[in-house]
């Protein structure tokens, strides 16, 4: 059994992470400013209230639940926040990653796992890109997650903690908090409701089911020795925004959604990079990786998930 603490574990994804390592029968310490309200914790799930930028507080939570690894979640998440209030976010993503290595080097953690993100790689250079390919990234956001890369190196190289950082592509599925595809599409069609996405129905990009990154993550913190500190985790293939609404209208054909041609825009106008596909054979090959969700199964999934909770 293990102490496991997860940074940001009120959010999509460190919350997903720490019910399972809960399930598991280890000892999952979710740490984030904010929790969803309907949460009880249990002997093995713990909720503790803080903040990465804090850091004692780091430090004290770490000591207390005596912590031995740590998923290190919590970040300020997104294109646009991260154009509109870059230093708040630089402060959350860089300095926060921060003090999460030096309390996990003080207590003497045997690993970090890094949620990075594919947002590091920019523009992409060719339709998939492995983890040698160059990282360009121009926006904030993917900027704060490769600079936390090299910080961990640093980390490595002048106190030998391990950290492994996970570029992770574009995750979806139940409580998935931004309203960007395949949400907004997945909640139209569970509403019964007609949308139209003017433009947008040409941009590729790796959608990955929560359940497959929730995997990867925990096949990647249980793996006994890493030969690399980087890994991609996503379904190498880039399915356009076309192709989404190709697949949701297969699986309910009375859905009233369509999309206009062009390139996805984020909110604020930023025109976002050309993504494409993660190839994530490093990780299928050190720690046996293996997303099961292709599109139509995790859309499937999603959508039944949505239309559980909305009644
Ligand atoms: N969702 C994706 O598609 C995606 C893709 C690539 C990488 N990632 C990375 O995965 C991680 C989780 O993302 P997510 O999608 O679950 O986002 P999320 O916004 O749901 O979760 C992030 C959590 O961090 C918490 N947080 C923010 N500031 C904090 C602070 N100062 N102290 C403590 N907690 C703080 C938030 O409250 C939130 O619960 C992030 O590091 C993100 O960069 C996500």
């Amino acid at each position: 059994m293990s102490n496991v603490l997860i940074t940001g574990g009120g959010g999509f994804i460190g919350l997903a992470l720490a019910e399972s390592i809960a399930a598991r029968g280890d000892i999952a310490v979710a740490f984030d400013v904010a929790f969803p309200v309907n949460r009880t914790p249990s002997p093995r799930l713990q909720f503790v209230r803080g903040d990465v930028t804090d850091t004692a507080g780091v430090i004290a939570a770490v000591r207390k639940y005596d912590i031995h690894r740590v998923i290190h979640a919590a970040a300020i998440v997104g294109i646009a926040p991260s154009a509109e209030m870059a230093t708040t976010v630089i402060r959350v993503n860089v300095e926060g990653s921060i003090n999460v290595f030096e309390a996990a080097r003080i207590h003497g953690v045997s690993r970090v796992i890094h949620m990075s993100s594919e947002e590091v790689y920019g523009e992409y250079a060719t339709p998939i890109v492995d983890e040698g390919s160059p990282t360009f990234p121009q926006m904030p956001y993917g900027a704060t997650k490769l600079a936390t890369e090299h910080f961990s190196r640093a980390w490595r190289n002048m106190y030998g903690l391990e950290v492994i950082n996970l570029r992770i592509a574009c995750v979806y599925g139940p409580r998935l908090p931004r309203a960007r595809i395949p949400k907004i599409l997945v909640d139209a069609v569970a509403a019964q409701q007609e949308l139209h996405l003017p433009e947008g129905g040409d941009s590729p990009m790796d959608h990955t089911y929560v359940d497959d990154i929730v995997a990867g993550t925990l096949a990647a913190l249980d793996h006994p020795t890493h030969p690399f500190d980087v890994y991609n985790l996503g379904t190498g293939s880039a399915p356009t925004v076309f192709d989404v609404v190709a697949v949701l209208k297969e699986i309910v054909p009375t859905a009233r959604i369509s999309v206009g041609p062009g390139e996805i825009k984020h909110p604020g106008g930023y025109a976002m990079p050309r993504k494409g596909a993660l190839n994530s054979q490093r990780a299928a090959n050190v720690f046996g990786y293996r997303p099961r969700f292709d599109l139509r199964a995790g859309l499937s999934a999603y959508l039944a998930s949505v239309k559980r909770e909305t009644g």
